[in-house]
């Protein structure tokens, strides 16, 4: 291709969020990110994911930090890179559905705080949960991103994922993103999706892949290849096994071609640097396991996310039935048809993986269901891509079949934040505290505590000094 064609390729940075959630439990500190930020500012990444996922969970919960003050740290210290989160739809960050004004009210103090770019996914692709977020994107003039859950099935054709972008380039969204959780986008499906894709809408495209199953920087080379705008890649010390391909192989890859990022790969080497400490340490410790490092191809064999697999295992493990194992991986892809053949990502991926192993151990398809597969056969978590399995409805919900909805669960719910904020009032010194409450009532209330009782220490010290008494 000639110059004139020259098509730079764009690289969101996952090393402050994805990549030390997918390697070491996403337990690295604001305290060990300060340091580098100033560096990372200077490369001309599109975005860097820094914020949402887990982190928020993990900072409140392990860390005991304020991820609101995270933010903002972070957002002092990158003075001209975009900052991007990820949402779980009308989920937000927690483990449930919440009413709008909670969803809402979240977006806001994201952007207030910092946040550029706002990926919003649902498990389930049912658009309609992620309107409410999109929209409040709009509203807040952030860049709003609908990722899609990749997964494979045969409701899934090419037809399928351009029929949905269209949607999305309709309901307002600003880019899209092929969210590939388990690395099950092998090169030669990423030519034709992103190809099609590329057809189909004008949006900006975004590939996140994992590099699990071994494939993603081959699949990550066919994208651009057809069309793809932006990948997501992480600094090498924090990247391959679960987390991203390595941002400066793909800055390398494509070094000289029409797609040649024009990164800097002497100022990605300082940044390498510094992090690989950050590895070896949480190898000796045992945070990082050397197991999530390697190729786990059995993910391409059953389709299922590598997570997903190890969950099963430990669940059969406690019942003395690790015998059962080939039987639970037949079993779950029967357990997807069942529910609608969805995409298997947090939670719809806990959910058929528990019910799978329900349904072999008890030497009875559906003897026993969980809260959680009656809530999906209910509709509670949205409409999916196939029917349900009408027998399998009748035999689970019985009579309870007549409450199932077919409307947007978050339809049916009241207003809360009100409510929320009189529940946690004691605890409230920023606004933001109130949406921390929101999402994990006992982990946040812990962490109020801790930090009253950090203070108070701080108060006391600070009087012991004017009483002449030095802090200890
Ligand atoms: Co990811």
């Amino acid at each position: 291709m000639s110059k004139a064609t020259k098509k730079p390729l764009k690289i969101t940075e996952t090393v402050l969020r994805d990549a030390h959630q997918s390697l070491i439990a996403t337990r690295m500190t604001t305290e060990q990110m300060l340091p580098i930020i100033d560096k990372m500012d200077q490369v001309g990444y599109h975005a860097v994911e820094c914020w949402g996922g887990a982190t928020f969970d993990a900072s409140l919960r392990f860390l005991k930090e304020d991820p609101w003050e995270r933010l903002r740290k972070l957002r002092a210290g990158f003075k001209k890179t975009k900052l991007q989160m990820l949402f779980r739809g009308q989920n937000i960050l927690g483990y449930r559905p919440y009413a709008d004004d909670v969803v809402e009210y979240f977006v806001q103090k994201s952007i207030a705080n910092g946040i550029d770019i706002i990926r919003i996914f649902d498990c389930l692709n049912d658009l309609r949960n992620l309107q409410t977020a999109v929209t409040a994107c709009n509203k807040e003039k952030g860049h709003a991103q609908v990722a899609l859950s990749y997964t494979l099935g045969d409701a899934y054709t090419l037809e399928y994922w351009t029929n949905i972008a269209k949607k999305i380039e309709e309901m307002g969204a600003n880019s899209i993103c092929i969210k590939d959780m388990a690395g099950l986008l092998v090169p030669v499906e990423a030519t034709k999706l992103m190809k099609a894709l590329k057809s189909a809408t004008s949006l900006p495209i975004e590939l996140h892949t994992h590099y699990t199953s071994g494939v993603a920087s081959m699949t990550c080379m066919k994208a651009i290849e057809a069309g793809c705008d932006i990948i997501d890649t992480a600094m090498s010390p924090l990247a391959l096994g679960t987390s991203q391909p390595a941002t400066e192989v793909m800055v390398e890859a494509f070094k000289g071609t029409e797609y040649d990022t024009g990164l800097d790969q002497n100022l990605l080497a300082e940044i390498a640097d510094y992090f690989r400490p950050l590895r070896e340490e949480a190898l000796e410790s045992g945070l990082m396991n050397p197991k999530v490092l390697g190729v786990n191809i059995k993910t391409l064999l059953y389709q299922v996310p590598g997570g997903m697999l190890s969950n099963m295992v430990s669940q059969l493990k406690e019942q003395n039935a690790e015998d059962k194992y080939e039987e639970v991986l037949k079993e779950i892809p029967r357990v997807r048809k069942d529910l609608g053949e969805p995409p298997l990502v947090t939670p719809s991926s806990q959910i058929v993986g528990t019910q799978a192993v329900f349904n072999v151990l008890m030497g009875e398809r559906y003897k026993v269901a969980t809260k959680e597969t009656k809530d999906v056969l209910l509709g509670k978590y949205g409409q999916t891509v196939k029917p349900f399995n009408p027998e399998v409805v009748d035999k689970v919900l019985g009579a309870d079949k007549k409450n199932a909805i077919t409307c947007r669960y978050a339809d049916l719910l009241e207003p809360e934040l009100d409510k929320i904020e009189a529940e946690m009032r004691q605890w409230k010194q920023q606004d933001e505290d109130v949406l921390s409450y929101a999402l994990f009532p006992q982990v946040a209330t812990d962490f109020f505590k801790y930090r009253e009782a950090q203070q108070k220490g701080v108060d006391a010290a600070v009087a012991d000094t004017k009483n002449g008494a030095y802090p200890v």
